[in-house]
């Protein structure tokens, strides 16, 4: 394991506008950088006043047991995490303000209020009872983006069965294995979900798993699409049907602070996936934290986080924490081209969307399309932007910037992980000046650093393994079922330390910038290349939408720079691009970074959470069969189409 070099140059910085500097939670570098010491300085003391803003049921004994690498926190302390999202809001003017904002693919709508929603989740909750479902007990979930996916989540929470969201856009093995695993006793799903207008069929999806996933009892189907699915008596039970019978007076089960909320499984590069477990009192006091210094959530606001609640973006951010801070949440439940390429303008102009949360490839997309979509809307709700999920490109994050921000908007680009639960890494949008394509600094608690090989922290500017050194309120206990695996994944390679598997810089201004998977990293001559920064000036050529960049083995150099490049809608391919593109990576990075093969591609192969699958380009650059796992590839015919596009 050699060291990482960084060769981006980028020196672009936007400081936080003043009027919203005057609003925000958070108002100045300098507090930022007060609470940021006092926050490592005496992380127990600042975690346990950060602690009185939630509801317990009984105090803390301690705030930390930390014994390597096993953590728990607010020991000792008792709460409930739908209790804290919704009846402590139920008793305040938030009664009857919009929990949820709702909108279906086909365009229609609905808003639950924070007593609409505390029905609805007592309601489920007494369904869960009524079908056995005790404390402990784990649930899966397989559900479009409805709101009673999120009353799914609550319910469970309420009584203390751990769920196990499935993304309703695996198959039927891979729901099958995630309920083996999770040893599920009940899965919640729907008939179907919308997606570009077809009807994925949950329902028969279920059947086909449960075909190898003897724990399932009980299923429990909303009808959303109304198509005719079978029914197996005394095993499925209609939603609405349920619910009706259910009493809406559910008492919240006091829950200890380390109680298992969820299992979120997680694939990673190879092998089996690996179950996420995340608890209660850490994991929503940073959740909710970060959601109102990141988001700088208030009231008025009505917030968007565009991610499915089958990642954990979902989890912590559509659901719990804007809830937690009786926030509104807006939750849309179809694809970003449907109808049109503008549908999410559409939403934000119609909902009057002021928070804005996506992902790069999102954001990719978008630039492919053309302004022309987001032109059409007007957007002047907007304050304020965010992003996650992969690096993103320096040039998209200005696209972001202009054309969706009106230039008006910061930019929140904020790095974590399944594992991490919550936000680690981000600008706080009034204090922390930002700049394109860096994660700007750690949140409050969070001790990053850079490391070489051996664990030693690199000087500025020097490319390196990121790491965190210190535990965190909403870390990963464990995964479920293995805690071998747990220690063998992220405490092994550097020990007592957690390894994130990303590459990463600090910069002289310590802000850090994600270089990319280090799975991923290129090896060229002797240099050792994170992808990012490579595709970043690929992508800030101006036809350029999307890049990805992979080595093919080569006998001279160890591997050449092989780049997959995806072309700005209407731009015609030929030759001389090709040169061009070479020659602008050339002048933006240097000659070591020339790539030896440019390859055009519609659209290149992504995990169904939209990450670039960079494991499969290499296996296409150097001319293999595929090898390993393909089963979060999100289209299939994508590798066909690559293999058969040869420079
Ligand atoms: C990996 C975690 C956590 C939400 C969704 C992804 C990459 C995530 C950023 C960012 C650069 C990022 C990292 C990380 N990543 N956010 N802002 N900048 N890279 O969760 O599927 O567990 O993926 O996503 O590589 O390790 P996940």
């Amino acid at each position: 394991m050699a060291d990482i070099e960084s060769v981006l140059k980028e020196s672009r910085i936007f400081e936080p506008p003043s009027t919203f500097r005057q609003a925000a939670h958070v108002k100045s570098l300098e507090e930022y950088r007060a609470l940021y010491r006092r926050s490592v300085d005496e992380p127990e003391a600042f975690w346990g006043e950060q602690a009185e803003s939630l509801r317990w049921s009984k105090r803390w004994e301690r705030v930390l047991e930390w014994d390597p690498p096993f953590a728990s926190w607010f020991v000792g302390g008792c709460l409930n995490l739908s209790e804290n999202c919704l009846d402590r809001h139920v008793a305040t003017w938030r009664k009857n303000k919009a929990a949820l904002v709702w909108e279906g693919e086909p365009g229609d709508t609905r808003v639950l209020t924070y007593h609409d929603l505390l029905r609805e989740v007592c309601r489920f909750a007494n369904v869960l009872k009524a079908l056995g479902v005790v404390k402990g007990d784990r649930v899966g979930i397989y559900m479009p983006m409805i709101p009673e996916a999120a009353v799914a989540m609550l319910a469970c929470a309420r009584i203390g069965a751990t769920h196990s969201v499935v993304f309703g856009g695996f198959s039927a093995e891979a729901l099958r294995d995630r309920m083996n695993d999770a040893q599920a006793r009940v899965i919640v799903t729907a008939d179907g979900a919308y997606r570009r207008g077809a009807v994925v069929p949950l329902k028969a999806n279920v059947d086909a798993a449960l075909a190898g996933a003897p724990s399932v009892e009980n299923v429990v189907v909303v009808r959303r699409t109304g198509e005719e699915v079978p029914f197996h008596a005394g095993r499925d039970h209609w939603w609405h049907e349920l619910m009706e019978a259910a009493s809406a007076q559910c008492p919240a089960e006091p829950l200890d602070a380390e109680h298992p909320l969820f299992i979120l499984y997680t694939s990673g590069t190879t092998g089996r996936p690996k179950g996420v477990v995340h608890t209660t009192g850490g994991y929503l006091l940073q959740a909710s934290l970060t959601m109102k210094l990141v988001f700088d959530v208030k009231d008025e606001d009505t917030y968007w986080c565009t991610a499915d609640i089958g990642w954990v973006t979902g989890h912590s951010y559509v659901v719990y924490a804007p809830l937690a801070n009786g926030a509104t949440t807006f939750m849309y439940e179809g694809a970003p081209n449907h109808p049109e390429p503008d549908r999410f303008w559409r939403i934000v102009e119609r909902h009057g969307i002021t928070v804005l949360y996506t992902a790069p490839t999102a954001i990719r997309a978008f630039v492919r399309w053309g302004e022309q979509w987001p032109r059409k809307h007007d957007l002047t709700s907007l304050r304020l932007l965010g992003t996650v999920g992969e690096p993103i490109n320096p040039e998209a994050w200005m696209w972001y910037h202009s054309v969706i921000g009106g230039g008006r908007c910061p930019i929140v680009d904020t790095w974590w992980q399944t594992e991490t639960g919550a936000i680690m890494i981000t600008p706080l949008p009034g204090a922390i000046a930002t700049k394109p394509g860096s994660g700007t600094l750690p949140f409050f608690g969070v001790e990053p650093e850079v490391v070489d090989k051996d664990g030693h922290a690199v000087p500025p500017g020097a490319g390196g393994y990121l790491v965190i050194k210190k535990p965190w309120p909403s870390m990963l206990r464990t995964v479920y079922g293995d805690p071998e695996r747990y220690v063998e994944t992220y405490w092994k390679r550097f020990p007592g330390i957690y390894f994130t598997g990303d590459g990463a810089r600090r910069d002289a201004d310590g802000y850090f910038w994600i270089m990319g998977r280090v799975d991923d990293v290129i090896n060229v001559a002797g240099h050792r290349l994170g992808t990012m920064e490579v595709e970043s000036a690929l992508v800030s050529h101006p036809r350029v939408a999307e890049a990805a960049v992979v080595g093919r083995p080569d006998e001279l150099k160890g591997q050449a720079l092989v780049a997959f490049v995806t072309l700005q809608a209407g731009i015609a391919l030929n030759e001389g691009l090709r040169a061009e593109l070479k020659e602008h990576v050339v002048k933006e990075i240097g000659a070591i970074a020339r790539p030896d093969e440019i390859r055009f591609s519609e659209a290149l192969p992504k995990t169904r959470s939209g990450k670039i699958m960079r494991r499969l380009l290499r296996d296409i650059a150097a001319g293999r069969d595929t090898i390993g796992d393909t089963t979060t590839l999100e289209d299939y015919s994508v590798l066909a189409r690559l293999r058969e596009e040869e420079e």
